[in-house]
């Protein structure tokens, strides 16, 4: 099968290129920087460059495929609109999209809000869309590597709450089951890791993994905002951050699904493992 992969340089679309061309599909990843995608990805993957404003470049890359795997890296419902409207133009029905754990937890954090309206786009659309929606990522502990590079240190504004990080790993092993077996139209599937772990226990387990020791410096979420915007992160989206790290240090972060092991027949990996397999990324 043939399949266009959007985001195909981050952290799910990435994995998600390399596993389905593993199983022998083809794919077409849509990238903006076709030297960074090269160096990234596997040699078998055909690239189609351009970013999801450009109409244009969307209806070619389209062209030819049997699906869609479309992600985002922020929610922005006219990007989705030029996906369905190439994929309608070019005859292309099945769409899986990357959503979020967070437009079905209570109450909606303002950012799973504004991807719940990305998803509207797409569930008007009268294709045949699946929607996965994943809790937080294990790769989110990427966002650490500068502090404990510098300090040593973690500064986090979710601790005690619980959350079960999952690999993106996983994430694309559902995408690619969902993408190539019939039945999936329709439905969505609540992702997760194995276990639900405070911030403050993926320090340590990364710790123990990178074999060095990480102070755990908790702050609030307001703190945490207010650092974000003296650094220039624009305020309604330091604030809307703000809103979903309140939520999840009360512990409000959805539940456990078995939806990974139920759809591949495999357990999730645990943060303990993602973070053996990313041990020289924080080199
Ligand atoms: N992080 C979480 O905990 C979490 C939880 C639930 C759901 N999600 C969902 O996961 C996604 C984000 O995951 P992530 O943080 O791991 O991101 P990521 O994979 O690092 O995403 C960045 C990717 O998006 C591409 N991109 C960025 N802006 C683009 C544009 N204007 N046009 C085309 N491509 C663009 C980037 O391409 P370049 O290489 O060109 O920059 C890169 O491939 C979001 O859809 C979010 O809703 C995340």
């Amino acid at each position: 099968m043939n399949f266009l992969i959007t985001g195909a340089t981050g952290n799910v679309g990435g994995e998600l290129v390399a596993q389905l061309i593993d199983a022998g599909h083809q794919v077409r990843a849509y990238v903006r920087n076709p030297d960074k995608a090269r160096q990234q990805l596997p040699e078998a993957a055909d690239l189609a460059v351009g970013d999801l404003d450009d109409t244009t470049a969307l209806g070619s890359a389209v062209h030819g495929v049997d699906a869609i795997f479309f992600m985002q890296a922020a929610p922005v419902p006219a990007q989705a609109q030029n996906v369905v409207d190439a994929a309608k133009a070019a005859g292309v029905r099945r769409i899986v999209v990357l959503s979020s754990i967070g437009t079905v937890i209570h109450p909606m954090p303002i950012i799973g809000a504004a991807i719940k309206a990305r998803d509207d786009v797409l569930r008007a659309s009268g294709l045949d869309i699946t929607y996965l929606k994943p809790n937080t990522l294990s790769s989110n502990a990427l966002w650490w590597k500068n502090s404990i590079a510098a300090e040593g240190k973690v500064y986090d504004p979710t601790d005690p709450g619980l959350t079960p990080p999952i690999d993106p790993y996983d994430i694309a092993r559902v995408a690619a089951t969902v993408l190539t077996q019939p039945g999936h139209e329709g439905h969505s599937y609540i992702l997760n890791g194995p276990v639900a772990l405070s911030a403050r226990e993926q320090v340590e387990i990364l710790a123990d993994v990178l074999g060095r020791e990480i102070e755990f410096v908790p702050v609030t979420p307001e703190q945490f905002a207010e650092v974000n915007i003296s650094r220039g992160t624009p305020e309604p989206q330091a604030r809307g951050l703000q809103n979903l790290q309140e939520l999840f240090r009360a512990g409000r972060s959805g539940v456990l699904s078995d939806d990974v092991q139920n759809l591949t027949g495999i357990a999730p990996r645990t943060f303990g493992q993602w973070a053996e397999q990313h041990r020289a990324d924080f080199n």
